[in-house]
């Protein structure tokens, strides 16, 4: 039977965007980029085929990604971007509003909060709500956030690691930085650039780094051959490229997130860390498959760590939950949380 639908939750990542409907599950999983035709600016595709055209586009076309670091970085795309998944999820009823609920990181201050609100609202929504992404993240790793006692989640996206302490339903401490996917790419960009001699895109690099970047040494090395353009010649040229070199190039962005959950066990009431250092430590997010990267965490912290079982999709799992167990979300639109570091 047809059924309206009355309540959306939203992970608006970085690279990806989910869609949570209760009752369906995740019914939505597309690149967060949006094309638009220049200078009118209307809205050619988005999702997966938007992403295809980032840096391919003519001077009559752009493709944009809105969401930069977590936070709307363009208010108008980031609308549009919204206005079409609300159409493609609930269809066309200007009658019919739906709920949405759209998680955000711990670290965003009130100004990005209420343009993610805005964008929501001008986009068709009923009502926008607001929530925490480690408490999301939290839920849909399945971790007992409900009952008295520690958990410690590091959300690890493409813009933001964000990790936080929840217990009793609430963030005991969060901290964000702006390190993540992306900064991983970038330092790979770099390292092509002045070792080797070589300009590749991001979305090369991105390639490199989930094909055989890793977090700790292997004893059987990996290698790829990487296409770029000679910075010298300015002609095509391939380069074999080892995990170990990639590896050292983002050690760097690496030791940063590693410095940030560490500032946050050093925050947390030693009632609660004592249960984290018991249960673990939840990776989630996209770079949470970046091998051995759990294994570095546990070495250099000392605290048993593990990868929830759909890393990317947590965080949309988790504002699922809420919605299908009639959590009160009216709560969660203030955040007790220090801003993003750097
Ligand atoms: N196997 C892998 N190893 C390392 N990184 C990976 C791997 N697979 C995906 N990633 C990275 O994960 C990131 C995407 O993760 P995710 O979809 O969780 O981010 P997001 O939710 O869009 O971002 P954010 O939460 O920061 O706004 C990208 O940077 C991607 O390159
Ligand atoms: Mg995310």
């Amino acid at each position: 039977m047809f059924r309206l639908i009355d309540d959306i939750g939203i992970d608006l990542g970085t690279a990806n965007i989910r869609v949570f409907v209760p009752g369906k599950g995740i019914v939505l999983r597309e690149p967060s980029v949006v094309a638009v035709s220049l200078p009118d600016k209307n809205v050619l595709a988005i999702g997966e085929r938007a992403r295809e055209m980032l840096g391919r586009t003519p001077g009559n076309m752009q493709a944009v990604r809105p969401i930069v670091d977590g936070a709307i970085a363009d208010f108008t795309y980031a609308q549009k971007m919204l206005e079409f998944i609300l159409h493609r999820v609930c269809g066309f009823n200007r009658f019919l509003k739906p709920r949405v609920v759209i998680a955000i990181p711990s670290g965003n201050t009130s100004v990005q909060r209420r343009a993610v609100r805005q964008a929501a609202l001008g986009a068709g929504a009923r009502i926008a709500l607001l929530v925490e992404k480690p408490k999301a993240a939290a839920l849909g790793s399945s971790l007992p956030i409900a009952a008295p006692g520690g958990n410690l989640v590091v959300d690890l996206g493409a813009g933001m690691s964000d990790a936080a302490v929840l217990s009793l339903n609430g963030v005991v401490l969060g901290r964000s930085i702006d390190v993540g996917g992306n900064r991983l790419d970038d330092a790979i960009v770099r390292y092509l650039k002045t070792v080797h001699n070589l300009s590749v895109g991001a979305q090369t690099a991105s390639e490199v780094k989930n094909t055989i970047g890793t977090a700790l040494p292997l004893t059987k090395e990996l290698r790829t051959e990487v296409k770029g353009r000679d910075l010298v010649t300015g002609l095509p040229r391939t380069v074999d490229v080892t995990s170990d070199e990639i590896r050292a190039a983002m050690a760097d962005c690496i030791n940063q997130i590693i410095d940030r959950i560490k500032s946050v066990l050093a925050g947390t009431p030693p009632e609660l860390a004592s249960d984290i250092i018991e249960r673990g430590i939840t990776l989630t997010g996209g770079v949470a498959l970046l091998r051995d990267l759990d294994q570095l965490i546990a070495e250099r912290i000392w605290v048993p760590v593990r990868v929830a079982d759909d890393p990317f999709d947590c965080v949309a799992l988790g504002i699922g939950k809420m919605l299908e167990q009639g959590y009160d979300l009216r709560e969660d639109i203030a955040i007790p949380a220090e801003p993003a570091a750097i």
